[in-house]
């Protein structure tokens, strides 16, 4: 495999049709009409990931709490599809680089799959998913430096070895599982809520959930683009700062330290993708501060929400966008990531 290289599928899926969904099968494989998938391996790689419930937070906000999840994050939905195709394809072992969930969650599909994996995470990595991690048999490689480094520095690895990088970023069977995200919301709510709030830290669910909308556009299911809204970090923003200066390309920053590990990515690999979404949909990109996240993780918290930082953020950012457009009604935002994996708790 090209080492990095950021494939696409060349895949049409067919018209979305709700009656053609697999109801018999309480998984997000009761979308596989819909998804790339080549034959049933699927089935012996599934851990029942996807279903995760859609709860009112207040009168404006509803959460699709994805950290309902086997690994405890909306990583599965990739990782379950990606593991599936590896093994579909004869391939035994494999090298990610993670900021931890990911790892988490391709380490025990690799382990429910029968096939062995190395996980590269950057220094300062929550011990808990390192934990995690080590228990489903995979080697753990901790890398020093920050996020980016621990990518270069696994895919010089994986070049030099020649093993199979099953990577979030770079292979696009992992997109075929983030875009059950959208379809499953629109299966429960039987319609699109007018705002999506999404975090971006390397954009995989930002760039499932807008494959699965322009499908369910294209397919007749939604009459306009719902207004997306991108979070990154206040210490990490790559694409915020792109889209604000209608530039043409994600110019690399270096991040600063943040409660939100899962979107500490300063050179995001599929900027040019996300920035063309932004472009064509005029997404808006906005921050999140520390000090909202925190304050959202308490929010959660008091209302029964055990959620990590990088979760939080998405609220942290939904706050921020009703300070700049005013009160927003009707937003779907992700609950992607548990607190029990987290090593921060103590503004609870
Ligand atoms: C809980 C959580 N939310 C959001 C993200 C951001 O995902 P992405 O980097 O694919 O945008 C991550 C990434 O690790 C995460 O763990």
């Amino acid at each position: 495999m090209n080492v990095g290289g950021l494939w696409q599928l060349d895949d049409q899926p067919p018209k979305f049709d709700l009656a053609q969904i697999g109801e018999g099968e309480w998984s997000q494989y009761r979308y596989r009409q819909f998804m790339a998938i080549e034959n049933d391996s699927w089935k012996e790689v599934s851990l029942g990931e996807g279903m995760t419930p859609i709860v009112p937070f207040d009168d404006d906000v509803l959460l699709k709490l994805d950290y309902c999840m086997p690994t405890l994050s909306f990583k599965d939905r990739g990782a379950a599809t990606l593991i599936a195709h590896c093994k579909s394809i004869g391939v035994d072992h494999v090298v990610e680089d993670s900021s931890g969930n990911a790892g988490n969650a391709i380490a025990a599909y690799c382990s429910r799959a029968g096939m062995t994996c190395e996980i590269f995470v950057p220094e300062g990595t929550s011990a808990k998913k390192i934990q995690m991690i080590r228990s489903h048999g995979a080697k753990v490689h901790i890398v020093p430096g920050n996020r980016d480094r621990c990518a270069d520095l696994c895919r010089k690895r994986v070049k030099e070895e020649g093993s199979y990088y099953a990577s979030h970023v770079c292979n696009p069977f992992f997109f075929e599982g983030t875009k059950t995200y959208i379809y499953e919301a629109f299966e429960q709510l039987h319609r699109i809520p007018k705002y999506i709030l999404l975090p971006v830290g390397n954009g995989t669910l930002f760039l499932g959930v807008m494959q699965g909308l322009e499908h369910l556009l294209e397919s007749g299911c939604i009459d306009y683009m719902p207004q997306i809204i991108g979070v990154q970090s206040e210490h990490c923003d790559p694409v915020y700062k792109a889209v604000k200066a209608q530039a043409e390309k994600v110019e690399e920053v270096k991040p600063g330290p943040s409660l939100a590990e899962g979107i500490a990515i300063g050179k995001p690999m599929r900027g040019h993708e996300i920035l063309g979404y932004a472009r064509k949909y005029g997404v808006r990109f906005v921050h999140a501060t520390e000090k909202e996240i925190a304050g959202s993780m308490a929010q959660f918290a008091k209302q029964g929400i055990y959620c990590e930082p990088t979760a939080a953020a998405n609220y942290a950012g939904y706050r921020e966008y009703c300070r700049l457009y005013g009160r927003t009604h009707d937003c779907l935002i992700p609950v992607c990531g548990s607190g029990l994996k987290s090593d921060y708790s103590h503004s609870l």
